[in-house]
């Protein structure tokens, strides 16, 4: 039997598989439920509630993807980073200098994140009465990492990182590579743990012009996929707000790039070579609009991509806490009635 991710990543699917960014979270009654019992780090040590919160979307709306739960900054704490959630994401100790950062430890990546690869094994092994659905791992991308290393919080203007990459772009670049190499040694242990594709998420990414993009992103991003492509890995790009980035995107080396929604699907489309894929690209906040919107909006996406092969469908950016469960099922609905 086949499985409509990876066949949409090896530009063979027949249909748009679907699944959603943040499908796993606070927007479900049964996780809020979980987390009544735990703080989110906590739940993120216990592999049985974390494969529990990771399979609860696939319960709810029988979507394509399996996406382990965790969360892009938990290997920070690998590199001896003092990470916290209060919600939003609070590192004690930020990095302001190269010699900071390389007094960070030196990770030992199959212990620290032995929590992540138990529940990837937990789920691979429910998984196996289910063998259409693809267990997908993920990792921040170097940048998007360095941004919360580097500001210590989620960040507005990104003042502390974008000096530090203006003022000094060749120790930026150091930066970038070790955390590209810290990002693959992560990824093909998922991998062997059992995630099938990855998505690498570089979410702040589009903070940046092309020109810095390329110059100072593209090769620490380059690295990682090279590596993926050569261990066989199936793998997808993401970054928010980046439309002006696609052609750097395109070099990137990752098998689909997941947009957002600010450009229409077919500007993508038109973009976008026959033989990487598409992921994308619904405004999460169309789920709060009336049923018949949603389905009109997604069946303009999936009327776009018909034909192509290699496109799954996904929102523009991650589920919001707020979204309403209706919205979600009609747009999974939508996708699964679509004549192809
Ligand atoms: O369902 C899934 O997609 C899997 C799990 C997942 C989480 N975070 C769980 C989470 C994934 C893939 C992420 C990625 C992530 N985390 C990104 C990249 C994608 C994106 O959304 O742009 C980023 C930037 C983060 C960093 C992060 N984690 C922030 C800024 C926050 C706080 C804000 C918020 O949304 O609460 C988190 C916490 C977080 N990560 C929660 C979840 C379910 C909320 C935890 C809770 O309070 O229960």
């Amino acid at each position: 039997m086949t499985k409509p991710i990876l066949d949409a990543l090896a530009g063979k699917a027949h249909s748009s598989p679907v699944w959603m960014m943040r499908q796993a979270g606070r927007h479900l009654p049964e996780y809020r439920e979980l987390r009544k019992t735990f703080s989110f780090l906590d739940m993120l040590k216990n592999p049985q509630a974390a494969a529990q919160a990771s399979f609860q979307p696939i319960e709810r709306y029988d979507v394509d993807g399996v996406i382990v739960f965790s969360d892009i900054l938990v290997p920070l704490q690998a590199l001896g980073m003092d990470l916290d959630f209060q919600p939003g994401p609070i590192l004690k100790n930020p990095i302001r200098s190269l010699r900071e950062f390389q007094l960070l430890l030196e990770p030992n990546l199959r212990e620290s994140a032995s929590s992540i690869l138990e529940t990837l094994n937990i789920l691979r092994e429910e998984l196996r009465r289910l063998p259409k659905k693809t267990l997908l791992g993920f990792a921040g991308a170097p940048y998007t990492l360095a941004t919360y290393a580097i500001e210590g919080k989620s960040s507005k203007h990104f003042e502390y990182v974008k000096g530090w990459l203006y003022k000094d772009p060749k120790g930026f670049l150091t930066i970038l590579d070790r955390l590209a190499d810290l990002t693959i040694e992560y990824l093909l242990l998922q991998n062997q743990a059992g995630a099938e594709a990855v998505q690498l998420f570089d979410t702040w990414a589009g903070e940046l012009s092309l020109e810095e993009y390329t110059k100072m992103v593209l090769p620490s991003t380059q690295k990682i996929f090279e590596a993926l492509k050569h261990h066989g890995i199936p793998s997808i790009l993401y970054a928010n707000g980046a439309s002006h980035l696609i052609d750097a995107q395109i070099l990137s080396g990752a098998d689909a790039i997941s947009v957002d929604w600010r450009r229409d699907i077919s500007f993508y489309v038109d973009k976008i070579p026959a033989g990487i894929g598409i992921q994308g690209n619904l405004d999460p906040s169309m789920l709060f609009a009336p049923e018949k919107r949603i389905i009109q909006e997604t069946n303009r996406i999936l009327q776009a991509v018909r034909g192509r092969g290699n496109h799954i469908l996904n929102l523009g950016h991650g589920l919001h806490p707020t979204t309403p469960i209706e919205g979600v099922k009609t747009f999974v609905r939508t996708a699964r009635e679509f004549s192809f």
